[in-house]
């Protein structure tokens, strides 16, 4: 096996075809399936470093160093309350990206997600298990399930947690993605080390974090770690992290989320109609494993449906309408 290689199981394409349907079929009317609750939407900047090395200028990283807008989503991985141990996710969608994109209909949009989370491996090594543990759920099984293999268990408790504010924590890709030719890596969104405490909302995390948008903004930096080796750092196993000690993370932008307020009705209707998929990406970015093969099919039929059951039009944001939402 080479870096970067995905391994695709016999039987794949059937099961995520069996769960695309369950998935499309049991979510509340109108609404997305995970990360329903939407935390607040704000606006940043998404500034590629300047002076990358050769091996780092592979697509929206290339030069000359682009500055765009973008929108990001912060949710709760599930419609619960805030003070309930959840994952927390934030959707960057990067506006104004030139080049085709992956997804063949949508290939001259110029949008690039990454669609990140608040622990650094998923639940579920493949779909396989991502299977077994959505229907042990819905039978209600789970906890006995867990009891039964405690290396799951561990991942649910790490990943199943309080905060106490949206920007205070580091989120993750934990699934890979291609970084041009024949390597693989993992993204890692981190905020500065800095000077301004932040403000704190166990109950509310949206209070939270209109609070501290209020007076200041935000830098966090935007990182990569590449594959070194395909047994330890695998493609095919997004409950395995990658060691930081093997390959360290490396900044290759910046993301500034300037002082705004993010509470308005138009806010509100786009974190809602705003649909975020991995596969929104250059194809030097491709989506790699399992687990994101399963998800350009799922997440495309869920955005599709909550659209048709609103009656809203599927759009992408673009640059222009940036500025025209408060
Ligand atoms: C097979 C595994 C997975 C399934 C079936 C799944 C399913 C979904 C679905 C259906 C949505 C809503 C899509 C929409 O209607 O726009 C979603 C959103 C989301 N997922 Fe996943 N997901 C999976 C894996 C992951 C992984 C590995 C991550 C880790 C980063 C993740 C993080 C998120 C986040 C942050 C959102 C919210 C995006 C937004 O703000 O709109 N998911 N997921």
């Amino acid at each position: 096996m080479a870096l970067a290689e995905e391994t695709i199981p016999a039987g794949e394409a059937q099961l995520i075809s069996l769960l695309r349907q369950k998935i499309v079929d049991t979510r509340p009317d109108g609404k997305r399936d995970a990360h329903q609750k939407a935390l607040g939407l704000v606006k940043a900047n998404f500034t590629v470093l300047h002076g990358l090395s050769d091996e780092l200028k592979v697509g929206l990283f290339a030069d000359p160093p682009g500055n765009y807008r973008a929108w990001i989503r912060f949710s709760n991985a599930t419609a619960q309350d805030d003070d309930i141990p959840d994952a927390r996710g934030m959707a960057i969608k990067v506006l104004g990206v030139p080049g085709e994109k992956i997804i063949e209909h949508e290939k001259n949009e110029e949008t690039h997600d990454f669609v990140l989370v608040s622990h650094n491996v998923f639940i579920g090594a493949n779909v396989r298990e991502f299977a077994i543990i959505a229907d042990k759920k819905e039978k209600e099984e789970l906890p006995e399930f867990l009891r039964e293999d405690p290396r799951l268990a561990a991942i649910f408790t790490a990943t199943l947690r309080k905060f106490k504010n949206l920007l205070g924590t580091d989120y993750h890709s934990t699934t890979p993605y291609l970084f041009g030719d024949g390597r693989a890596v993992k993204y890692l969104v981190r905020r500065q080390n800095d000077s301004i405490e932040l403000q704190e909302n166990e109950a509310d995390l949206t209070s939270a974090l209109k609070a501290n948008l209020e007076q200041h903004g935000h830098v966090l930096d935007f990182m990569i770690q590449f594959q070194k080796d395909e047994d330890t750092m695998p493609i095919e196993d997004a409950s395995v992290a990658w060691s930081e000690d093997e390959s360290p993370f490396i900044k290759v932008a910046e993301i500034e989320i300037f002082a705004q307020d993010i509470d308005n009705d138009k806010r509100r209707a786009l974190a809602n109609t705003i649909s975020y998929t991995p596969w929104h990406c250059l194809p030097e970015h491709r989506p790699l494993g399992g687990i994101n093969r399963a998800r350009k099919v799922i997440y495309e039929a869920v955005s599709i449906a909550r659209h048709d059951e609103l009656g809203e039009p599927r759009e992408e944001p673009t640059s222009d309408d940036f500025d025209a939402i408060p």
